[in-house]
């Protein structure tokens, strides 16, 4: 039996797609900046087929990539672009579908990985919860990606990152075997963790088949405001004061006037105080009684408000968050970005913002500039559009610069393939040895995900 037979007697013949414009979705990234080429992508719907599926590919010694919803912005869900003369095969989580019952006594919930954020949010909300992480790839982005990105998003400040809602995980091992750790006791400790080191593993060491997640209390009352400040100083300084006054702060995101234009003309609306600051706050309290006097209050007693304009209905609320969140797509409304996703010590950030210009300028001065980012947690989201010709010298620029100002290369959308490269500017030659140790263990062929992270 050839490769493609094997597959399709396991996930069926009509789940395994060779057509070049039945694979084309899957081999192009949302930024459209990374494609390559797959012989198959492969659609298992169960634990057990997973299984089956890495198994034939390690018997064969075919390369796999794992693809969730493609909305990964660092390259890591598609095949690599060197890899024509032996294509691999894509496996596709997204009809690992399964919703478990909302256990009101846990406050945990197991789901496939294939489970989109915003089917999996529904879910939790319909039971009288919530789940704690939220993007604007709601609707696209599955579990088991985010899971793997350790995604981080708009609400990290009240609930933490992707790896801290991980209860317990199922994956399958590239050689076929399965580990499971969904259903043990709530406290554990019987050596090593192995769902949180597979959180932020991009699928280097395993495929997640299912997650056992917490969800959070329902907050169903909401305020936003969008805050125009001075400048980046002054919206870390906003930053201190609102932390202190609103305990139930759930967002703060930063904008600036040339992301907030764009992203304006792409949704056809009005930017709210336009030209009023040099960087813009939005910040979001929620809470099970309405919590908008509390933002009033709070705001009118931080020194640094210069103007504000806050949303208390639900259409105002989302015309805002709609500015913040419709960065992305405004952006690549006009061309590819050379996207970074970067983090540093909170009292670095405004020297960051100032620096930047002149770095990405220096080596490429017609390259246009779009930052914006989550404030709380110090990362911003550097967008370098029309340095596609220079995409590796801007990259290594900004990269190098949030090296020295003792940042992350990555603050919550992964290394991928964008930017395996640089790995070394935040992790330290003995860290790099234990993590290629531990990929070995994992994965002794090197077949899964080649090229991500390492
Ligand atoms: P994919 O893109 O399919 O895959 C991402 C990586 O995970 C790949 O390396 C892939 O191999 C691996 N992977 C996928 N599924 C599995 C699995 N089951 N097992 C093992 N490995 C797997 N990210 C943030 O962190 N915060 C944001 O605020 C945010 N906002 C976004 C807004 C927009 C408009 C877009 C397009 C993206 C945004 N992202 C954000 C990035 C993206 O949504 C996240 O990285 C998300 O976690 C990817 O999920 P996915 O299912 O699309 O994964
Ligand atoms: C966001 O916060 O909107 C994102 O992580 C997406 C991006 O960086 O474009
Ligand atoms: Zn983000």
């Amino acid at each position: 039996m050839t490769l493609a037979e094997t597959l399709r007697s396991i996930v069926g013949p009509g789940q395994v797609l060779v057509d070049d414009d039945l694979r084309a979705s899957h081999e192009t990234d949302w930024t459209g900046r990374f494609t390559g080429l797959s012989s198959a992508v492969v659609r298992p719907a169960t634990t057990s087929e997973v299984a089956s599926v890495l198994a034939a590919c390690c018997e064969a010694r075919v390369q796999v990539v794992v693809q969730g919803g493609n909305t990964g912005l660092v390259g890591g869900s598609v095949p690599p672009a060197n890899q024509a003369d032996c294509p691999p095969v894509v496996l596709l989580t997204t009809r690992l579908a399964e919703l478990g019952r909302v256990s009101l006594a846990s406050r945990q919930v197991t789901v496939g990985a294939g489970v989109t954020l915003a089917v999996l949010t529904a879910h939790a909300r319909a039971a009288g919860l919530d789940f704690g992480v939220d993007l604007a790839a709601r609707d696209s982005a599955t579990v088991g990606g985010m899971v793997a990105t350790n995604a981080g998003g708009i609400r990290v400040i009240r609930h933490g990152s992707m790896r801290e809602q991980v209860a317990g995980v199922e994956a399958a091992l590239m050689d076929g075997r399965v580990i499971s750790r969904l259903d043990g006791p709530a406290k554990d400790s019987t050596g090593y963790d192995l769902g949180h080191l597979l959180a932020g593993s991009e699928g280097t060491l395993a495929v997640l088949t299912r997650l056992r997640l917490r969800l959070t209390a329902a907050e169903p009352e909401r305020a936003v405001a969008m805050v125009a400040v001075e400048d980046t100083a002054a919206a870390v300084d906003l930053l201190a004061g609102l932390r202190a006054a609103l305990p139930a702060l759930s967002a703060a995101e930063l904008c600036f006037g040339t992301g907030l234009a764009l992203t304006a003309r792409n949704l056809g609306v009005v930017v709210p105080l336009e030209g009023m600051g040099g960087a813009y706050v939005l910040v979001e309290v929620a809470g099970e009684a309405d919590p908008l006097d509390d933002l009033l209050a709070a705001l009118e007693k931080a020194g640094q408000v210069i103007d504000a304009t806050v949303a208390s209905t639900a259409t105002d609320r989302a015309r805002l968050w709609a500015l913040r969140e419709g960065h992305t797509e405004a952006i690549s409304s006009v061309g590819v970005p050379v996207k970074l996703d970067v983090s540093v010590p909170m009292d670095r950030l405004a020297e960051l913002v100032e620096r930047l210009p002149t770095e990405v300028a220096g080596v490429d001065p017609a390259a246009n500039l779009v930052i914006f980012g989550h404030l709380a947690e110090a990362n911003l989201h550097v967008n370098v559009l029309g340095a596609s010709g220079n995409a590796e010298k801007v990259t290594e620029a900004v990269l190098a610069l949030v090296a020295s100002l003792g940042g992350s290369i990555s603050s919550e959308h992964g290394i991928g393939r964008a930017k395996a490269r640089w790995l070394g500017l935040s992790r330290s030659q003995a860290e790099i040895a234990v993590m290629r140790s531990i990929k070995t263990a994992f994965d002794p062929r090197g077949l899964l995900n080649p090229g991500v992270l390492f």
